[in-house]
């Protein structure tokens, strides 16, 4: 098996919400990714993804819990501080809206080489102008968008920028925080291609946080559900699809729409009614497929 690259252990974060109430975002949140591997992280809006998301990437810390990194704890300071070169180069996210993540006063040959420069890389072709060329006929736009502003790109477009951008410094670990999400389904496809490709031949180890199942389930390894900021079941994907342990998974594969109009009709989507009680024990019920269980049964 694969060594963890990433190792994430209890990780709790709550945010204030008013004087004197706290809002547990995330909640002892456990799980590894192994080098190589595509881990999805899926859950309801407010589950705690982006937050989850944050915290790897060091843009949050959290109140309790560890992250580790290759080893690294990166949540101390000054762990984070002796590696800070590794863990900025190795670690790329990508977000939901480029739009607004992109700086709109840059052309996009800036905005793909910024990572290099920061850190001090060499172009490997040569100069910055052609390293941005490279990733960017790599992701598949064409180089006369070279000198343009994002302002003059479309959706998917300012998406490929973002994802050639991170691919510039060929990370180790890359975190896609639903992105896809902003962008019209044809193109979701296209770009969802693209990861495949990509994670295909560059082998890096892929956080994949989404909303769309269907997609989860074609690019994923392994599946995370989360619900309220806790999370419920870890599985292998197949695993997680064919027997869905938790009564929240099973009502959120079973708002996945069917594609057979007759099918459709007579789907029936389950409601999962929260809130889950404390306490629980993470269970493995089968080879690598874990899921919360309260007393005997699923909480
Ligand atoms: N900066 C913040 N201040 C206060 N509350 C926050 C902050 N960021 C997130 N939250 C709250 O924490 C919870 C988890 O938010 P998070 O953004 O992690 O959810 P998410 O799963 O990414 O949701 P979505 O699918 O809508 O992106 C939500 O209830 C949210 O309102
Ligand atoms: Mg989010």
């Amino acid at each position: 098996m694969a060594e963890p690259l990433l190792e994430v252990r209890g990780l709790t974060h709550a945010f204030p919400l008013g004087r004197r109430a706290v809002l547990r975002a995330v909640d002892h949140v456990s799980f590894t990714l192994r080098r190589g591997e595509v881990l999805g992280l899926v859950g309801e809006s407010g589950s705690g993804k982006s937050t989850i998301a944050r915290c790897v990437m060091n843009l949050l810390r959290p109140q309790s819990g560890q992250i580790l990194y290759r080893g690294i704890d990166i949540c101390d300071r000054r762990a984070f501080r002796a590696n800070r070169r590794t863990l900025q180069a190795e670690r790329q996210i990508i977000f939901q809206d480029s739009g607004s993540s992109l700086n709109g006063r840059m052309r996009v040959c800036d905005i793909i080489a910024e990572p290099m420069r920061i850190q001090h890389v060499r172009p490997p072709r040569g100069s910055y102008r052609a390293e941005a060329e490279f990733q960017m006929r790599y992701v598949g736009l064409d180089a006369g968008y070279l000198d343009k502003y994002p302002g003059e790109l479309s959706g998917g477009q300012r998406q490929r920028v973002a994802i050639a951008r991170a691919l510039s410094m060929e990370p180790e670990l890359l975190v896609a925080d639903e992105p896809v999400a902003s962008l019209d389904v044809s193109i979701q496809a296209q770009i969802i291609n693209l990861f495949r490709h990509l994670q295909e031949e560059h082998g890096f180890s892929f956080l994949f946080i989404a909303h769309d199942l269907a997609v989860v389930e074609f690019l994923c390894d392994r599946v995370g559900v989360l619900y309220q900021g806790r999370l419920v079941e870890l599985a292998p994907t197949a695993s997680l699809f064919a027997a869905p342990q938790h009564p929240y998974t099973r009502a959120l594969l079973s708002s996945i729409p069917i594609p057979d109009p007759r099918l459709e009709r007579a789907r029936r989507p389950l409601v999962f009614e929260g809130p889950l009680p404390d306490g629980g024990t993470w269970t493995e019920v089968a080879p690598e497929h874990y899921v919360l269980l309260e007393g005997g049964g699923a909480v």
